[in-house]
C-alpha cells in the first residue's frame, strides 16, 4: 500500500490547477444513463471513484471510454443488466444513484442498499422516498433495493424534502428528467453540483429551474438526447488547497477555481487572518509569516460552511493563536481526524459533534493514518505546515478524491513524494 511523506515547512508559490468536481462527475455519469445517445464529459477528474462508477456503468453494458483532454465518453444505447450488487455499491455510495436512472429507463432495477460508512450512518430513506413519490414501486429484500416503474413510466410528482439532502434532490432530478409531466422538489439542497446537474439535465432535453434555489422544478421528457458537458470546478479541492496554501504559508493561485462556490470557506479563512482574491479564472491565496487567528465554524449545507472541508479547516485552526470551535451537523462521525492531528501535536478535544481545537505554534511530522477521504488530505495539509517528516500511511482514501495531489503540491514547492511499501 502507497504511502505520503512530506518535508514540511516549505512556503506554497506559484499555481495550482484545480480539476473538475468529483460529486458533480459522479452525478454527471448517471445522467448519461438516461439517453440512448452518446455524452461526454470534459473537464472530468481522473481518480479513483469515477473509475469505480465507471466499471459500474460497463458492467450494465453501457460503453465506457477515457479519452484525452480530461474527456470521458459514455455511452448507454442499450442496457445489458439492470443490477448493482453490494460488492460495487458498498465501495462508493454515489453509484447507488443509477437505481432511478434505470428505472426510469428501464422500468425495472435491483441495486444493493450501500450501507454505512466511515463518516455516519447515511441512510437512503429520502432517495427512496422521492422515487416513490414519481410512482415506483419500491421493495427491501435482503439488503437489495427492487424498484420498479408503473405502466407508462415515472410520472412528475411534488417532493418535499424533509431534508436538503444532496445526494437524494440529485435521484430526484435524475429521475424526474424522464418522468410524465412536472416534478417540484422542495427543500432542495442548492450545492454548485445541484446545479452543473440541472444544466446538463437541461442540456440532455429536460427543463430544470431553480437549482440554487431550495425549490426545483422539473419537465420530464420521454426521451432525452446526448451531449457534451464540463464538470464544473470542485470547490472542495479548491478549499482543500486554499487551507493548505494558508497553513504552509505562501502566495499561490487556484487556477480554474470558482470564488462564487466558497464564499463562507473565504469569510472564514479571512477571519483567520489570510488573503483571498477572486482573480480572472481563479482564487488566490496569500499568507505570510504571522500568526492565524482562531474562528469558530459550524457545518451547513450549502450556502453554509461544507462538511466536505471541515477536517482541512481544522488542521489549519491547529496552528492558530487562540481557541477554535469547529462544529459538525451534516455527518455524526467526522472528527477521525482530530486523534491523528494530535500525532503531530495538535491540542483538540472532541465532544459529541463539537471539537475545540486550542492553537499550537508549530507541529511536529509524525506517521498518521488517513481513515476517509478528507481526513486524509487534512493530515496531507498538517504536513505540509509541520516541522520535520510526516507520513501519512493508507493513501487509497486520497486517490478516491484528489487527482495527482503530489503533483499539484510539489509544483508550487513543496516538498512531497508518494513512495510504494
Ligand atoms: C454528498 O453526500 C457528497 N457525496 C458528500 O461528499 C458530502 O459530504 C455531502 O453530500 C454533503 O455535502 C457525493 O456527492 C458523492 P446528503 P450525500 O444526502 O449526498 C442524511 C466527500 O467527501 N441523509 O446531503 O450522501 C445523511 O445521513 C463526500 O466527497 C438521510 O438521513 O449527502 C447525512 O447525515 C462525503 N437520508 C445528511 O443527510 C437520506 O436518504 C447529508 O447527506 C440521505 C441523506
Amino acid at each position: 500500500m502507497d504511502r505520503i511523506v512530506i518535508q514540511g515547512g516549505t512556503r506554497l508559490e506559484g499555481r495550482i490547477p484545480i480539476s473538475g468536481a468529483k460529486n458533480s462527475a459522479l452525478k454527471l455519469m448517471a445522467a448519461a444513463l438516461l439517453t440512448d445517445e452518446p455524452v461526454t464529459l470534459t473537464n472530468m477528474p481522473r481518480l479513483a471513484d469515477s473509475r469505480f462508477m465507471g466499471h459500474l456503468m460497463a458492467s450494465l453494458g453501457v460503453t465506457v471510454e477515457e479519452a484525452p483532454n480530461a474527456c470521458l465518453n459514455l455511452h448507454a444505447a442499450k442496457f445489458t443488466d439492470t443490477y448493482a450488487s453490494y460488492d460495487l455499491v458498498r465501495k462508493m455510495r454515489a453509484t447507488f444513484n443509477v437505481l432511478g436512472p434505470l428505472i426510469a429507463r428501464e422500468g425495472k432495477a435491483k441495486v444493493s442498499l450501500p450501507g454505512g460508512c466511515a463518516i455516519g450512518a447515511r441512510p437512503v430513506d429520502l432517495h427512496l422516498k422521492a422515487l416513490e413519490a414519481l410512482g415506483a414501486r419500491i421493495e427491501l429484500s435482503e439488503g437489495y433495493v427492487e424498484a420498479s416503474a408503473p405502466k407508462g413510466g415515472l410520472v412528475g410528482a411534488e417532493i418535499d424534502l424533509p431534508f436538503a439532502s444532496v445526494g437524494a434532490t440529485e435521484h430526484a432530478m435524475l429521475a424526474a428528467s424522464l418522468a410524465r409531466g412536472e416534478t417540484v422538489i422542495e427543500n432542495a439542497a442548492r450545492e454548485p453540483e445541484i446545479g452543473d446537474l440541472a444544466d446538463c439535465l437541461t442540456a440532455m432535453g429536460a427543463l430544470v429551474e431553480g437549482a440554487g434555489t431550495s425549490s426545483i422544478r422539473i419537465q420530464g421528457r420521454e426521451k432525452l438526447n446526448g451531449i457534451t458537458h464540463r464538470v464544473v470546478g470542485d470547490r472542495i479541492e479548491t478549499a482543500t488547497y486554499a487551507l493548505a496554501v494558508a497553513a504552509a504559508g505562501g502566495d499561490a493561485v487556484l487556477d480554474g477555481a470558482v470564488h462564487a462556490h466558497n464564499k463562507a470557506l473565504w469569510s472564514a479563512m479571512s477571519k483567520a487572518g489570510v488573503t483571498v482574491e477572486a482573480v480572472e479564472n481563479g482564487v488566490r491565496i496569500a499568507r505570510n509569516g504571522s500568526r492565524l487567528d482562531s474562528v469558530d465554524i459550524e457545518t451547513q449545507p450549502y450556502p453554509g460552511f461544507p462538511t466536505d472541508a471541515q477536517a482541512q479547516f481544522m488542521a489549519l485552526m491547529t496552528l492558530a493563536s487562540g481557541t477554535s470551535v469547529i462544529r459538525e451537523t451534516i455527518f455524526e462521525n467526522r472528527f477521525m481526524h482530530a486523534p491523528e492531528l494530535a500525532r503531530l501535536g495538535a491540542d483538540i478535544t472532541v465532544h459529541g459533534n463539537e471539537a475545540v481545537v486550542r492553537g499550537v505554534k508549530t507541529l511536529k511530522g509524525a506517521p498518521v493514518m488517513a481513515t476517509d477521504l478528507r481526513a486524509s488530505v487534512s493530515l496531507v495539509i498538517a504536513g505540509l505546515a509541520a516541522e520535520g517528516e510526516t507520513v501519512v500511511n493508507r493513501v487509497y482514501h486520497l486517490d478516491r478524491g484528489f487527482e495527482r495531489l503530489e503533483a499539484k503540491l510539489t509544483g508550487c514547492g513543496a516538498r512531497i513524494e508518494r513512495q510504494a511499501e
